[in-house]
């Protein structure tokens, strides 16, 4: 049977938690403090990495899981801002799809927390074997991935205990955008006063992080606790938005066991349309970014069938706000570092329903913290 949240009782566990009744929860709040610090990372750092970038044909972004999510969003600022030619590939299928065609010319940038999973560190060895440079982007000083990079990041968001990635996803997406940002003034793609303003708007999204966790935390339970004993989810973004819509759909998946696929909202009209029926939910992410009318009209598309809409918007949004059943509100933010922000409701609503559903959230049911197996 479902708990109610003032069901958690106090165990001598929970101080070593903080207070919270899950390192989950704890994790998500830290997020400020983790992603200020990943934000503080030294100039030169990222300026070495996006000079190998910037030396390249051509960049493959690798990794699994959230670190993969994290990395389509990596993508889209590099070829959005940057105008670096980049393509993600899963590290599980990495070798199989570059095959023998990757060169000394080629930047792979990989991508993983622990710095231990197989699959990643496997496609890492394959790039070398062909003689790609390799940068890696960990939180785990000293592992195998470092190692055998030419170049690491870190990302100095701190241990990790729950097994859901929350925290860590935050400072990928943190050192990505640093990244890219270099790499658009050494490009020139973008002039010193537009990475002037988006730096702002990154250095800003600690803040509106905080804002967020305090402002919606009740917000996001009362709507997790009516949606908890649903049996399927789906998530609905576009552009930048789709790797906080897999993101969303995979904290959920594993930690609430319910059933949630992520979909760029344009390409769902071309057949999983036909699974909306009266009161599925939607959830839709809808930053106030150069999607935003398209993703209005697909989200008027799926209302029509008589989905159940949650949408994540802007505190001044107006428009999806009319649309939805429930609307959870982030301050005003950077569009273009939205996954930061934007996936942080995303989290405690998984967080939510997963406890309501009775799960314990930093032990989800088969799953290991790192796959280390090949
Ligand atoms: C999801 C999760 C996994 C990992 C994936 C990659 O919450 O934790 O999907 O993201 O196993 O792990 P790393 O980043 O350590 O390579």
């Amino acid at each position: 049977m479902a708990k109610k949240a003032n069901d958690v009782s106090w165990t001598p566990e929970m101080l070593e938690k903080g207070g919270y009744p899950h390192f989950m929860l704890k994790e998500i709040h830290e997020q400020p403090k983790a992603l200020r610090n990943a934000l503080s990372l030294r100039l030169e750092v990222c300026q070495e990495a996006a000079r190998i970038l910037n030396d390249s044909q051509q960049v493959y972004i690798t990794a699994a899981g959230t670190s993969n999510h994290a990395g389509l969003a990596g993508r889209y600022m590099f070829t959005k801002l940057s105008r670096v030619r980049t393509q993600n590939i899963l590290s599980s299928e990495f070798p199989e799809l570059t095959g023998e065609l990757l060169c000394e010319d080629d930047v792979v940038l990989a991508i993983s927390q622990s710095g231990e999973t197989a699959d990643t560190i496997n496609a890492v060895k394959h790039a070398k074997r062909q003689g790609a440079k390799v940068i890696s982007v960990t939180n785990v000083v000293g592992s195998t991935m470092s190692k055998l990079s030419d170049y690491t990041i870190y990302t100095y968001a701190g241990p990790e205990y729950g097994l859901a990635a929350t925290k860590t996803f935050l400072v990928q997406v943190a050192c990505l955008s640093l990244l890219s940002l270099d790499l658009s003034l050494m490009r020139g793609s973008l002039s010193d006063g537009e990475v002037k303003t988006l730096r702002e708007g990154l250095m800003n999204t600690p803040y509106v992080v905080d804002r967020t966790i305090k402002r919606q935390d009740r917000v996001v339970r009362d709507v997790a606790y009516q949606f908890a004993n649903k049996q399927s989810f789906l998530f609905l973004g576009r552009g930048i938005s789709t790797a906080t819509a897999m993101e969303g759909a995979l904290k959920l998946k594993e930690t609430a066991y319910i059933h949630a696929e992520a979909y760029p909202a344009g390409e769902f009209r071309h057949g999983p349309m036909a699974l909306i029926e009266p009161g599925f939910p939607v959830i839709i992410i809808a930053p106030p970014d150069e999607t935003y009318d398209r993703l209005v009209k697909n989200l008027g598309e799926v209302k029509v069938h008589q989905a159940k809409i949650i949408s994540v918007v802007q505190e001044d949004d107006s428009e999806v706000r009319a649309l939805s059943d429930h609307a959870i509100s982030i301050p005003e933010t950077a569009p273009m570092f939205s996954p930061i922000t934007f996936v942080v409701p995303l989290q405690l609503f998984a967080y939510f329903v997963a406890f309501r559903r009775g799960y314990n959230p930093d032990k989800p049911r088969y799953l290991v913290k790192a796959v280390t197996e090949p």
